[in-house]
């Protein structure tokens, strides 16, 4: 399970609740972190750096790209990388349009989520006759894990980077969204506290856990679940953190060495 953070625990608490029998990884970039910021060619030639390191460190029988950002731009390159499987998150798109009623959706993302071509032609195939509206969010995903290390953030600044998703016309107003960034489930209460009004709030983790189980395959017996193994590139991984989002325990942090360098 791989993110530029903790936003991957989003699908990864799905993942392992589903699936008690599987042995888990859990690799946070942490070095690199916000991934939303970061050019496309570098985020490209990072998410590839890190991933070789860690496929030859750990040897997975299978990847979950937990995170928006990187799965909508590099995962075509990592599949020429490697021939491990690798599943990846994109922005529900589908199933939020196939599922609003008043026809009026947005996505939230990074910046860099936003501006893929990947999102446009999700938006092109998916829409349904929804208007669909895509907004970038500098700084949701930091203040996501600012609130997950327990710093406090107040409502306004949270309202702030909703408020653009919020759109009322004439035809109608937006009753869903979809959370295209990892970071954001973690923090769904905080979010549906400051929305302006009640909307769907679409998280494609149990989706994205389903497809994982599958790919697996049956479900081994397992007397009871084996420890997490905690990697990053940064700082070493809130271990009890970790420990409680998942409900799963897990093993001593470790940071990946030498640490790599975060090019520009
Ligand atoms: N969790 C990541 C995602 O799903 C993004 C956070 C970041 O900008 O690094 O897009």
């Amino acid at each position: 399970m791989f993110d530029s953070g903790l936003g991957g625990l989003s699908v990864f608490r799905e993942v392992a609740r589903v699936r008690p029998d599987a042995h888990f990884i859990y690799a946070a970039d942490d070095a690199a972190f916000p991934y939303g910021a970061l050019s496309d060619a570098a985020l490209v030639a990072r998410v590839r750096e890190v991933m070789h390191t860690l496929i030859a460190a750990t040897r997975p029988d299978l990847v979950v790209i937990a995170c928006n950002t990187a799965s909508t731009l590099a995962l075509p390159a990592l599949r020429t990388d490697h021939a491990v499987p690798f599943v990846g998150t994109v922005p529900a798109v589908k199933p939020a349009c196939a599922g609003s009623v008043t026809k009026h959706v947005s996505v939230l993302a990074t910046p860099g989520t936003v501006r893929r071509d990947y999102t446009a032609s999700l938006v092109r195939e998916f829409a349904g006759g929804c208007a669909v509206t895509l907004v970038a969010s500098e700084r949701l995903a930091s203040l996501a894990e600012a609130l997950m290390h327990g710093a406090r953030v107040d409502d306004a600044e949270l309202a702030a980077e909703l408020a653009p998703c919020f759109v009322a016309t004439a035809t109608g107003r937006t009753d869903t969204i979809v959370l295209a960034c990892t970071h954001y489930p973690l923090i769904l209460e905080r979010l549906q506290r400051v929305a302006p009004w009640p909307v769907s709030f679409v998280d494609p983790a149990p989706a994205i856990a389903r497809r994982v189980s599958s790919l697996i395959g049956p479900t081994a017996f397992a007397s009871s679940p084996k420890p997490v193994r905690l990697i990053s590139t940064g700082q070493p991984l809130d271990a009890r953190l970790v420990s409680s989002v998942l409900a799963r325990h897990v093993r001593e942090p470790e940071v990946m060495a030498p640490p790599l360098a975060v090019a520009s």
